[in-house]
């Protein structure tokens, strides 16, 4: 077995789960990778291919991802392609791994040409999550995290949504309902995933707050997390929705949920690099997909000119 982690989480939490696979009677060699997306990228994975080589894995072996979505994609990436397909775990160690990253069998390199340009699509044997690994995230990554389960309440689930907005602090806490919360939370985006074609399906439910939410990404010069942008990113899209007619009083119970996870609603004040909106993969020419909510736990799909949707960002932004 090798596991792969970052220096933080290797010194967290890798001595008890090599611990637990020696005492299983097996061989574990653990390969540490600097934190960050700096370790995302082929140099780090041919790293990583001339140690599984060094150390003799075949494809009875077996490859761990212990980390953040960095290293569950890193891991990810390398199991797929080392002797065309090794078998891997994922074991996510912050939420918005547990929830998303490792949820769809995605997996991501930077390229020099663009983040997240090189990957395959390879899913788990497993995906285990424990609490105790989230608990010792740092606090922002976890509340941008929750983001992520937010989204799929509000587009499909209204119970949880609920659940959300009444237990923000213990959640925030990472305490009680967390684990259900996110136990639901994939069960939500593994069943969206699984009722549609894997690769080419209609999952635009799943970038509701992301037209919006990436322009203001990439408009904070990622100063924010991307949790945190798709947060302004759903409350705009939706305000938007409702000036249209699409919808009514949504915004204002996504805007009560946002703030009581302790992020900001505030999307008007946010600089918007207006070029980053639709995104290349919301695009239909000069149309974009975009999803939104009629009804909390419900969702719908239009396609509408994205010229509309900057004008109504530009005209509603503070100056
Ligand atoms: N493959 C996919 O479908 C998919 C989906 C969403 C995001 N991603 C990718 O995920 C990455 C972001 O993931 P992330 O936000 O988890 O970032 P990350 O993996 O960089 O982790 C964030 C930081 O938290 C630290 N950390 C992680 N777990 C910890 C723990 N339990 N205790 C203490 N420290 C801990 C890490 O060392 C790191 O410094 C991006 O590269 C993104 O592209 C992939």
């Amino acid at each position: 077995v090798v596991v792969i982690a970052d220096e933080a989480v290797a010194a967290l939490h890798a001595t008890a789960l090599v611990t637990s696979l020696r005492d299983a009677g097996k061989s574990v060699s653990l390969q540490v990778v600097p934190p960050g997306e700096e370790s995302k990228v082929l140099s780090m994975a041919a790293m990583l291919y001339g140690r599984l080589l060094e150390h003799g894995v075949d494809r009875h072996d077996l490859i761990v991802a212990l980390g953040g979505g960095v290293v569950c994609d890193l891991a990810g990436f390398v199991a797929s392609t080392f002797l065309r397909g090794i078998p891997h775990l994922q074991v996510p160690t912050t939420t918005l791994a547990a929830i998303d990253a490792t949820i769809g069998g995605k997996t991501a390199l930077h390229a020099p040409f663009g983040k997240n340009l090189i990957g395959t699509t390879y899913p788990p044997k497993a995906v285990l999550i424990a609490g105790t690994h989230l608990a010792s995230q740092p606090r922002r990554e976890h509340t941008a995290g929750l983001v992520e389960a937010l989204k799929l309440a509000a587009t499909l689930d209204a119970t949880l949504f609920d659940t959300i907005g009444r237990e923000a602090s213990r959640l925030l806490a990472c305490a009680e309902p967390t684990l259900n919360v996110l136990r639901r939370a994939v069960v939500l985006k593994a069943d969206l995933l699984g009722r549609h074609d894997f690769v080419a399906g209609e999952r635009t439910v799943l970038s509701f707050g992301h037209c919006v939410g990436e322009a203001i990404e990439a408009g904070a010069e990622h100063r924010l997390l991307h949790g945190e942008a798709v947060a302004l990113g759903m409350l705009a899209e939706t305000e938007w929705a409702e000036a249209e007619g699409w919808c009514a009083g949504i915004s204002g119970a996504l805007a009560t949920v946002v703030r009581a996870l302790g992020l900001s609603n505030d999307w008007r004040a946010c600089a918007i690099d207006e070029r980053g909106i639709g995104g290349e993969a919301k695009r239909r020419g000069s149309n974009l997909r975009l999803a939104y909510v009629p009804r909390i736990g419900s969702h719908e799909v239009r396609t509408v000119p994205a010229a509309a949707l900057i004008e109504f960002v530009r005209r509603r932004r503070t100056p």
